[in-house]
């Protein structure tokens, strides 16, 4: 697919059919993922793939039932957790490396899934010890996102956006973009 294809066509799905997806394709979202950029090159993250029933179930028990994202963990054959050492980054003037390092790789590997025509949708909203617990994650890393990924079970319009004249400026804050 051409890179703005990918770019227009992703969405964040949250209804999925149950087959599962192959390893092969799992790589090459994770290798997609392993080529984000970080920084000092540290890399600071790590990738869980969850596919076992129970332990989707036990993630899923993190999040609050009214979180519109929860019913895709289970649907989805697999979630993949998004985690981050901090020992791995740097926070600098108050500005935390690690979940700029820990989003880009996320989204290589988000882009990567529309690519091969895979379903995903970026979850913050849960309680970060349970999903650490459930998936013995150590302490010192954190858990910044996770996603289900699987094929897609409904078609999505496109959200709206703010216009470029809203988010893009010329020169200085709120230079204007037109003219
Ligand atoms: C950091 C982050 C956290 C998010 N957390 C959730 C979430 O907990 N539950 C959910 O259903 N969607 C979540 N989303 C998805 C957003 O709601 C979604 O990206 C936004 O509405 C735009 O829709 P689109 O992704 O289809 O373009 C999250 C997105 C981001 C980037």
């Amino acid at each position: 697919m051409e890179f703005t294809e990918v770019i227009r066509r992703r969405r964040s799905i949250r209804a999925y059919k149950p087959d599962p997806v192959a390893k092969e394709m799992i790589e090459q979202v994770l290798e997609a993922a392993r080529q984000a950029p970080s920084w000092k090159n540290l890399q600071c993250w790590r990738f869980i793939v969850v596919t076992e029933r129970e332990r989707r179930e036990t993630v899923a028990q993190a999040f609050s039932p009214t979180n519109p994202g929860v019913k895709a963990l289970l649907e989805a054959p697999h979630i993949v957790v998004l985690c981050a050492n901090p020992g791995e980054s740097e926070v600098w003037e108050g500005k935390d490396f690690y979940m700029l390092d820990a989003g880009l790789a996320m989204e290589h590997l988000i882009l990567a899934a529309t690519d091969l025509g895979l379903a995903t949708c970026w979850q913050g909203l849960f309680h970060e010890d349970k999903v650490k617990k459930a998936l013995g994650i150590p302490p010192e890393i954190r858990v910044p996102a996770l996603t289900p990924l699987g094929y897609p079970n409904q078609e999505r319009n496109p959200r709206p956006r703010k216009s470029l004249e809203e988010i893009a400026f010329r020169e200085i804050w709120a230079g204007p973009w037109q003219g």
